[in-house]
């Protein structure tokens, strides 16, 4: 490989993000299966192992080349990759008895290596099961939080390093330093830039294609407009033609307003097609997330040929181009050590199939959201379109919740009073909700119910409750906080499935919240914002608005946003106000142990 640090992926959520925060250093970086011949890493300055859901004891681990530990070359062990290597080198690793996921305190003991120039406490990110208990010879412990007394450790003589936390996640502050230590001690040269990943990024492009043409999906998100002037610009638009779909799930105007944004960026070759008949019928009836994404990834597909058709555009000749981020394909489980968490609209198995087969662009796929909007700027693309929050594929499919009025499983008593407990110890009401929703724990998805909270209670409150109930409680893997009155109403589950009239009232109280987020100039503060609608009713006619905006860089961990109450309340207030609308609750869960969509 080229001068720079190659990764191993164990399949942790947050494999590929060492890679990015390793360029965003400026030091080239590459991923590689752990079952790599060293050969294949010959001329790395290092090589960092990642996280993974696995245990070291597991049968089913991931494969490994111990041979890749004989190397002459500095090494990072982070997560599962930091047990593996103190379990291969004679360490000793057990299950820990508290199960860890967020924030914890990092004692320093030596700022050694990867601990230059840091504080002797430092807040760092933990999501894990399994934990170091004794360390292989010629290792000493580094670093230690309550929980975990070999949190980091280290071979200072064979520059050999491992962290139970998470330093390529934003929410371990300090990580970056950590990391661009880590590099100075490979002796890693610094020249990677953006401009020379567009220029190689191009050529990709253009040898993929070679004399065929682009049909890429424009949603006008970040992704998709980044993607389209990056292959515009390799190919001339006469050789792209973009397709923006009206899915049904948008929010509201939004097709008018990517036309016109379009339209006014110079972007010619885009056409519009209303499918929203056709989307709405694909999930008739569906309550299940991954069936919903599955039925609206195959109709963009099914759209997609349809057009071509009637713009009699012969098959063969038009490649597919998608605007899909590294996070889409991990998220999907798409790596090979990778778990499930939910597939993204652009990776169902169809699509998967005619990658195979070559027949899909995607000159996006290795990279993060912040590199992408850097790209975008790189491409002189207006600051308007790139820093535009995420929307998903499936828009308000995934964020309007459906059920057929059965109950979802229900929860054992006693866990239900444990987490009734953990509230009331900071004076707020508890009840477990009768849906559920996706989550990411230890690199593994969930799919477990909401806890609701009431009462009064600052945001440092509610987080310490809500991070100590979904750690406690594992049939809890998100909990939301209402913000619409005191006390909850009577919310009875009702039989609800994805139609224009809910999807309307989503696309009102969305809107609602947006307008006031813009208004009250924090767009930029947050990173996205998604308002979702339960089927909880008091009078069995009404529903249930969640807002959830979070914090984060990446999309990889997030943090709930802790926006002014008082702005808060008055946006529920004018949410309640709608007709439809029985109660108004604020996400107050972190990414893990939640996802940022529900679904
Ligand atoms: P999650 O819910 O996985 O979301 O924490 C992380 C980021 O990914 C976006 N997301 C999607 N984007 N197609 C997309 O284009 C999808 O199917 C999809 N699912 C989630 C989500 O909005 C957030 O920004």
């Amino acid at each position: 490989m080229r001068p720079g640090v190659a990764v191993l992926d164990f399949g942790g959520q947050y494999a590929h993000l060492i890679a990015n925060r390793i360029r965003r250093l400026q030091v080239y970086s590459e991923i590689f299966p752990p079952t790599a011949d060293p050969s294949r890493i010959e001329g790395a300055s290092g090589i960092v192992y990642s996280g993974g859901p696995g245990s070291v004891y597991d049968t089913d681990q991931p494969a490994f080349n111990d041979a890749l530990l004989d190397l002459d070359l500095p090494i990072l062990g982070l997560c599962y990759g930091h047990q593996l290597i103190c379990h291969r080198l004679g360490g000793e690793v057990v299950p820990s008895e508290i199960r860890e996921f967020g924030s914890a305190e990092l004692r320093i003991l030596s700022r050694v290596g990867p601990f230059s120039g840091l504080s002797d406490t430092e807040t760092v990110w933990m999501s894990h099961g399994d934990t170091v208990l004794r360390l292989p010879d010629g290792f000493e412990r580094i670093g230690e939080t309550t929980d975990c007394p070999a949190a980091a450790v280290g071979n200072a003589e064979r520059k050999i390093y491992g962290f139970q936390f998470h330093p390529e996640v934003a929410h371990t502050p300090n990580g970056n330093r950590m990391l661009d230590n880590f590099l100075t001690l490979c002796d890693a040269p610094r020249e990677w830039t953006m401009s020379g990943y567009a220029e190689e990024a191009i050529e990709r492009i253009r040898a993929q294609t070679g004399d065929r043409n682009v049909f890429l999906l424009v949603s006008g998100g970040v992704d998709s407009t980044v993607a389209f002037g990056l292959i515009n610009k390799a190919l001339g638009p006469e050789r792209v033609l973009g397709l923006h779909i009206d899915n049904g799930f948008m929010r509201k105007q939004e097709t008018d307003l990517v036309a016109r944004y379009m339209k006014e960026n110079g972007f010619d070759n885009l056409i519009i097609e209303d499918a929203s008949d056709e989307f709405l019928l694909s999930v008739e009836g569906m309550v299940e997330p991954e069936a919903k994404r599955y039925a609206i990834g195959k109709t963009f597909l099914d759209v997609k040929d349809r057009v071509l058709e009637k713009l009699d555009l012969d098959a063969d000749s038009w490649l597919l181009g998608q605007g899909t981020l590294y996070p889409d394909t991990i998220e999907s489980g798409g790596t090979e050590n990778a778990a499930l968490i939910k597939t993204h609209h652009n990776r169902i198995d169809l699509i998967e199939e005619m990658i195979a087969e070559g027949k899909v662009v995607e000159p996006l796929a290795q990279l993060y959201k912040d590199e992408v909007r850097d790209l975008g700027e790189t491409l002189g693309i207006p600051h308007a379109l790139v820093w535009r929050h995420p929307f998903p594929g499936p828009g308000l499919g995934v964020r309007c919740l459906c059920s057929t009025g059965e109950a979802e499983p229900a929860v054992p008593a006693e866990a239900e009073a444990t987490a009734r407990d953990i509230a009331a110890s900071a004076g707020l009401g508890f009840r477990i909700l009768p849906i559920r929703s996706v989550g990411v724990q230890g690199d593994f998805r969930t799919y477990a119910h909401p806890g609701l909270v009431w009462g009064d209670a600052d945001w440092r409150t509610l987080e310490d409750v809500s991070t100590r109930i979904t750690n406690s409680v594992s049939d809890v893997n998100r909990v939301i906080y209402l913000i619409s009155s005191d006390a909850p109403p009577d919310l009875q589950l009702k039989r609800a499935f994805l139609d224009r009239r809910r999807l309307d009232l989503l696309r009102e109280a969305d809107a609602i919240a947006m307008e006031a987020i813009g208004d009250a100039g924090f767009e930029r503060e947050i990173a996205q914002m998604p308002t979702v609608l339960l089927p909880l009713s008091a009078d069995g006619a009404g529903e249930t608005v969640v807002l959830r905006p979070i914090v984060t860089p990446d999309f990889m961990t997030a943090r709930f946003s802790e926006l002014p109450m008082d702005f808060v309340r008055s946006v529920a207030s004018r949410i309640v106000g709608l007709d439809g609308v029985d109660a108004v609750c604020y996400d107050v869960t972190h990414k893990p142990p939640a996802t940022v969509e529900w679904e």
